[in-house]
C-alpha cells in the first residue's frame, strides 16, 4: 500500500473501499468508494482528513511510507462525517499531533462524536491561514457542502485545492487521477454523486464556485475526499464547468417515469404516458423500481423537466418501493419539475392521491390530475395516460423549446 505523489511532497494517502454498497442510502453498487486523505511534507507535516473506521491501517501504512507517524505535526479535519473521521481517534493516538485544525462547526461536531477533551483542537475560519514552512494552508469554510462543518483548504504555492466532499465521486479504482480513466464514465460517477449528495445544496455549490473564482485562486489541482483527483488545469476547468451545469439543474426535454407495478397494469400506464411524451419530442426513461434503485433514478431526475410517479394501490396506499423513492427524492429537493401521478387500483385506490400529495409537497407543478385505472387498463382507458403524456410533453416543449 503505497502513497501516490500528486505533486512534489504532496501525497494521496487514503483508502479504497471496494465493498461499500450503500452510503447512507446512496447505492454505491457496484462502484464502491474511496476515502481520500492527503499528506503534505514541508518543514511541518500536515495530514488532511482521515478515513472511515476499519480503513485506518491502510491510510497509516501509506503515511508511514512518507514519514514516521509521530512526525505528523498537524491534522486538518475538513469534515467530521464518519467516512472521513471514523479513524480519527486512532490517527490522533498514533500521531500525537501538535494541532488539530477544523472549522467552528467542525469543532462542535468533533466534540459531539469523540471523547476529545484533551485533543489540541484549534478552530480556523474562512481567511485563516497556517504556514508549513515553504507552503501556506488557506482555509475556506464551505458550510453545507455537505454538512455545516465542511471546509476546503487551498495551498497557493502548489495550486492544490483540497475540496472535501465537493467534486467527489463514489468510485473505487486503482487509478488515482481523472486523466487515467474514461471521461464519460467519470462524468457519470461525478453526476451520480452530485445528484445523490450535493443536489439539495446546489445554490451553495454555485456560491462556493463564485467565491473561489472571485478570489482569483490559481487552482491547478482539485483533490476531493472521494474518488479521482484532478491534476491538470484543463481537468480543473472541466470539473468546475460541469459542477456549474449540475448546480444550475439545467433541464433537458426529458422525463423520468418511475413506478412499481403489481400485475403490470401500472407498467402499461407508464408506457402509454411515454407515448404521449414522445409526440412532443420529449425523451424519457422508464424506471421500474424492481430494476432501478432510487440512486439510479436521481441520476436521471436532476436534469429532467418532468417526473412521473406511478404505483398501484396496495393496502390503502402506494407500494413500499414507491414510498421509499418519494422520501429519498424529497430529501434531495429537485427544483422546478413538472410532476404526474398514475396507478391502477382494485377497490379503494388511494395511491395516486398520496403520490400527488408527495409531488406537490416537493413543489412540483402538476398540470394534469393523476390518472387512476380500475384493475387492468383497456385500450380506451389508456388514452387518458397518452393524453397526460401529451399535455405534459407540450408543456415541456413550450418551456424548453
Ligand atoms: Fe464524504 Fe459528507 O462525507
Amino acid at each position: 500500500m503505497r502513497p501516490v505523489e500528486i505533486c512534489q511532497d504532496v501525497y494521496w494517502v487514503g483508502a479504497v473501499d471496494w465493498e461499500c454498497r450503500n452510503f447512507h442510502g446512496y447505492m454505491t453498487a457496484p462502484t464502491g468508494t474511496t476515502y481520500n486523505a492527503f499528506l503534505i511534507k514541508d518543514e511541518k507535516i500536515a495530514l488532511f482528513d482521515s478515513v472511515k473506521a476499519g480503513h485506518g491501517d491502510e491510510m497509516l501504512c501509506r503515511v508511514a511510507h512518507v514519514t514516521p507517524l509521530d512526525k505528523v505535526d498537524y491534522l486538518i479535519v475538513n469534515h467530521v462525517e464518519m467516512d472521513h473521521s471514523g479513524s480519527l481517534p486512532e490517527l490522533v493516538a498514533r500521531t500525537k499531533p501538535e494541532k488539530i485544525l477544523t472549522s467552528p462547526m467542525g469543532e462542535r461536531a468533533m466534540r459531539a462524536h469523540f471523547d476529545c477533551a484533551d485533543w489540541p483542537i484549534e478552530v480556523v475560519k474562512t481567511g485563516s491561514s497556517l504556514s508549513l514552512g515553504k507552503r501556506t494552508l488557506q482555509f475556506l469554510e464551505t458550510r453545507m457542502l455537505h454538512w455545516p462543518d465542511n471546509m476546503a483548504t487551498f495551498i497557493p504555492e502548489d495550486g492544490v485545492l483540497i475540496s472535501s466532499d465537493a467534486f467527489g465521486q463514489n468510485w473505487a479504482t486503482s487509478e488515482r487521477f481523472v486523466d487515467e480513466v474514461d471521461r464519460s464514465r467519470l462524468q457519470k460517477e461525478l453526476d451520480r454523486y452530485f445528484a445523490n449528495i450535493v443536489l439539495p445544496f446546489s445554490p451553495i455549490a454555485q456560491k462556493t464556485i463564485e467565491t473561489i473564482e472571485s478570489m482569483g485562486l490559481d487552482v491547478r489541482f482539485i483533490c476531493p475526499d472521494h474518488g479521482l483527483l484532478f491534476r491538470t488545469k484543463d481537468d480543473v476547468a472541466w470539473v468546475v464547468s460541469r459542477y456549474k451545469e449540475l448546480a444550475a439543474q439545467k433541464q433537458k426535454k426529458k422525463a423520468v417515469l418511475v413506478y412499481d407495478t403489481m400485475w403490470h397494469s401500472t407498467e402499461r400506464m407508464a408506457h402509454a404516458i411515454a407515448t404521449g411524451l414522445s409526440e412532443h419530442g420529449v425523451t424519457f426513461k422508464l424506471m421500474n423500481l424492481h430494476v432501478f434503485d432510487h440512486s439510479d433514478v436521481m441520476e436521471e431526475v436532476w436534469d429532467a423537466a418532468a417526473v412521473f410517479v406511478g404505483s398501484p394501490t396496495h393496502n390503502n396506499g402506494m407500494l413500499p418501493k414507491v414510498a421509499d423513492m418519494l422520501t429519498y427524492m424529497k430529501g434531495l429537493k429537485p427544483k422546478g419539475k413538472i410532476g404526474g401521478a398514475f396507478g391502477s387500483y382494485g377497490w379503494s385506490g388511494e395511491a395516486v392521491k398520496d403520490i400527488t400529495g408527495a409531488l406537490e409537497a416537493m413543489g412540483m407543478d402538476l398540470p394534469v390530475d393523476g390518472v387512476r385505472i380500475l384493475y387492468v387498463p383497456t385500450h380506451e382507458q389508456l388514452k387518458a395516460c397518452v393524453e397526460m403524456g401529451r399535455t405534459i410533453g407540450k408543456a415541456i416543449a413550450d418551456k424548453l423549446g
